[in-house]
């Protein structure tokens, strides 16, 4: 079943990641995929990987945190396409470090990117698809640290923590229109930058995995899943919402259960 035959959806970040992933899964379903990251390289890779893989999609590199660049994104792909049916805001920067150790700079280039850059990509999007009639899907990638602190992810969680209510004013203000807003939080992704973070070790890996019910990492691919479902009319009276998509991570802790539950749970 091809679900976005005929529709276009801009993806944000999609040069790697979990960004890839959710573009290549449009275009398997049919939709003309507009790759909009900031870094040219990864998006002309991005967008040619998947015509090579028999999709539609083209590279319209952008700034989510720039304005000026949001709104030169939104119109080339309305020049280029024609029309937008769907945006999914994945684009992300994450710097560790302690607070304490945290430079303003790097706290507002955070903030700007992942929360800045959601409300002027839906900004300018929602503005067509209201001109357009109304109708259309906005997607937000969240992430767990938008609802467990994290240690030197300070801005990270912070930012995240917003884009949750922005979600939801979004959520209110767009729904006479018909479009429905939702965010989508992901556990530990295996993604090649994740691989290259210094705290990734495998002894950090073993414990993490400890607290994760499924007792595995995610794929790029159990994002998509979600962000396409909410993407599609199956999620039609679906608005407002975060999802976890996180293994159960966020179910309990194994580590907090007292010593009865904890043996049984092993067997013994
Ligand atoms: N990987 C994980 O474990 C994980 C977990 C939870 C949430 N997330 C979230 O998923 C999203 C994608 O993360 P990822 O792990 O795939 O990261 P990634 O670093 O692999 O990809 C992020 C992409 O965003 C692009 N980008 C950065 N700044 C941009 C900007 N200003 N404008 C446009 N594009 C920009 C980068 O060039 C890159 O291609 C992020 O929002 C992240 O917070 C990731």
């Amino acid at each position: 079943m091809r679900r976005f035959e005929k529709k276009v959806a801009i993806v944000t970040g999609a040069g790697n990641g979990i960004g890839l992933a959710i573009a290549h899964a449009f275009a398997a379903e049919g939709a003309h995929v507009v790759v909009a990251d900031i870094n040219e390289a990864s998006g002309a890779r991005a967008a040619a990987e998947i015509e090579a893989a028999g999709g539609r999609a083209i590279s319209v590199p952008t700034d989510v945190a720039d304005e000026d660049r949001v709104r030169a994104m939104v119109e080339t792909t309305l020049a280029q396409l024609g029309r937008i049916d769907i945006l999914v805001n994945n684009a992300g920067v994450v710097v560790h470090k302690l607070l304490i150790d945290l430079d303003r700079s790097e706290w507002d280039r955070q903030l700007a990117v992942q929360l800045t850059g959601p409300f002027l990509t839906s900004k300018h999007v929602a503005r067509h698809m209201i001109a357009r009639g109304g109708g259309g899907k906005i997607v937000n990638i969240s992430s767990v640290s938008a609802v467990m602190g994290r240690v030197k992810g300070g801005a990270h969680c912070a930012s995240k923590a917003g884009l949750t209510l922005l979600t939801k004013v979004l959520a209110m203000e767009l729904a006479p229109y018909r479009i429905n807003v939702n965010a989508v939080a992901p556990g530990l992704i295996d993604v090649p930058a994740q691989r290259d973070e210094q705290n990734l070790s495998e002894a950090y890996k073993t414990r993490y995995l400890q607290e994760v019910p499924l007792g595995r990492m995610g794929q790029p691919s159990d994002i998509a899943h979600m962000v396409l479902f909410l993407a599609s009319d199956d999620a039609d009276w679906i608005t407002g919402q975060l999802y976890l998509v996180d293994g159960g991570l966020m179910a309990g802790h194994y580590s907090f259960q007292g010593v009865h539950d904890f043996t049984m749970l092993h067997g013994h």
